[in-house]
């Protein structure tokens, strides 16, 4: 895979096609083990709830609910998996984010339950024991590799060490036997803030070549989405569909505008212009505040943060993008309206390459085409757009009806900006429609 927005791509992605790691299970189907059933058990947690929390699994995943038994069947019969979570250069915000898990309601008990062996943060041991636990891990082979923070490759990597050890040779080590790679957070998916930094800082599908790679960004990522990835590949075997970055479509597959409670508003030309005006008191949006939302792709607005109660935009501050291919250098000045910043569109461009990778395009040629394309060619008319110079085009300025798209050809995205020219000047006034 090429290199895009300046990544090296991970090896799994690209078609958007899962991937089949080697199995999880025995060769023999695995016999019942009841490791998720004993670890709710022991915490009080009733059957209604574990299926309750496999209904939300499915729904995460955007999985049609008749395949909600097939994943409690796996979780109560696979067996438990063996965990290893290797941290390098990073601040340990995606460990703060894991410990503090609990949306949904028994995330983090799936995540708890998991034999998580080797965690240097967390775990008791230390120095020989600790390393000892991690060759035992690495011998035993098959396990599910968790990486955090970037790993620095300048000055051989020198840069970060552990037990007289660079990171790019643990990486690289324990890469080799894992069954799959989960990397967690924006440091450990493309180098994050690290790589601006002197150390040669890379993300993990830098290092690892042609392993099985989900990398799940964000900053921090969100543990709900982990603990959905690890289901899919207990249920399935497999790793879910991913876009051209190696992010799962479940969680990176739609737009943060379209899925923002604060969308009427935009549509309606109410925006927040200076912080604790009486728009930011009333929720209005945050675009002309440098929200980034209309550009960036993250499930946070349905997932949610502390216990699933809120997110960035619902507690007033515009979306920085943070789960967005090199958001620290792409998407700031943070508080710069979107034509302003550097790389605008570059995860609309990512959705909208993986959308189609995986066949998306194609619901337009389907049976109900005509109807649905009528449908989101209405729903372009009623909605605002950003336009390519980020300039906003208010609903009364949509294209006219005969300017849909013919039924059965692909509708476009529904409010995907295009990347714009190098040249492209921002708007005169720099002001959306009036309210
Ligand atoms: Fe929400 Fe930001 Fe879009 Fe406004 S610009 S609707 S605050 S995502
Ligand atoms: Fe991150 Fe924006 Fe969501 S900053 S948590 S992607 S609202």
């Amino acid at each position: 895979m090429g290199d895009a927005g300046g990544l090296t791509a991970s090896p799994v992605p690209g078609s958007g096609a899962s991937v089949a790691p080697p199995p999880l299970l025995p060769p023999d189907g695995g016999a019942p083990q009841g490791w998720l059933a004993e670890a709710l058990l022991s915490r009080g947690i009733s059957r209604r709830r574990f299926l309750g929390f496999a209904s939300a699994m499915t729904s995460l995943l955007a999985l049609p609910s008749a395949m909600t038994p097939q994943i409690v069947r796996a979780l109560e019969t696979t067996k438990k998996p063996v965990v290893a979570w290797l941290e390098f250069q990073d601040c340990a915000g995606n460990t703060e984010s894991m410990l503090r898990t609990s949306h949904p309601p028994i995330a983090d008990i799936v995540l708890d339950a998991l034999s998580l062996e080797y965690h240097e943060t967390i775990m008791a041991g230390a120095g020989h024991q600790a390393e000892a636990a991690l060759k035992n891990i690495h011998d035993q082979g098959d396990y599910i590799l968790i990486v955090e923070g970037s790993i620095p490759t300048a000055e051989n990597g020198i840069y970060c060490t552990i037990g007289g050890r660079t990171a790019v040779d643990i990486l690289r080590e324990m890469a080799a036997n894992a069954a799959a790679v989960i990397a967690v957070g924006a440091c450990a998916w493309d180098g994050g803030f690290p790589r601006l930094g002197p150390t040669g800082a890379v993300g993990v599908g830098d290092i690892i070549g042609d392993k099985p790679l989900v990398n799940l960004g964000g900053c921090p990522h969100n543990s709900a989405n982990t603990a959905a990835v690890i289901v899919h590949y207990l249920t399935f075997g497999t790793l879910p569909a991913l876009d051209q970055y190696g992010r799962p479509m479940f969680a990176y597959g739609h737009l943060i505008h379209d899925q923002c409670e604060r969308r009427a508003h935009f549509d309606a030309g109410r925006y927040v212009e200076a912080w604790g005006d009486e728009g930011h008191r009333n929720g209005w949006c945050l675009y002309k505040m440098g929200c980034k939302g209309p550009a960036a792709t993250y499930n946070c607005p349905i997932v949610r943060w502390n216990d699933g109660t809120n997110w960035p935009i619902g507690a007033g501050h515009g979306c920085v993008a943070c789960a967005s291919p090199r958001f620290w250098e792409a998407m700031s000045p943070f508080y710069d309206r979107l034509p302003n910043v550097k790389m605008f569109g570059v995860d609309v461009d990512a959705q909208t390459i993986g959308l189609a990778a995986i066949g998306f395009v194609s619901v337009a040629t389907a049976v109900h085409a005509g109807g649905v394309v009528a449908r989101r060619a209405r729903e372009r008319r009623r909605m605002a757009t950003v336009a390519a110079d980020g300039t906003v085009v208010p609903a009364a300025a949509a294209p006219p009806a005969s300017a849909a798209p013919p039924e059965g050809t692909a509708p476009p995205a529904a409010s995907a900006p295009e990347p714009p020219a190098p040249s492209t000047p921002a708007s005169p006034d720099g002001d959306g429609p009036s309210a």
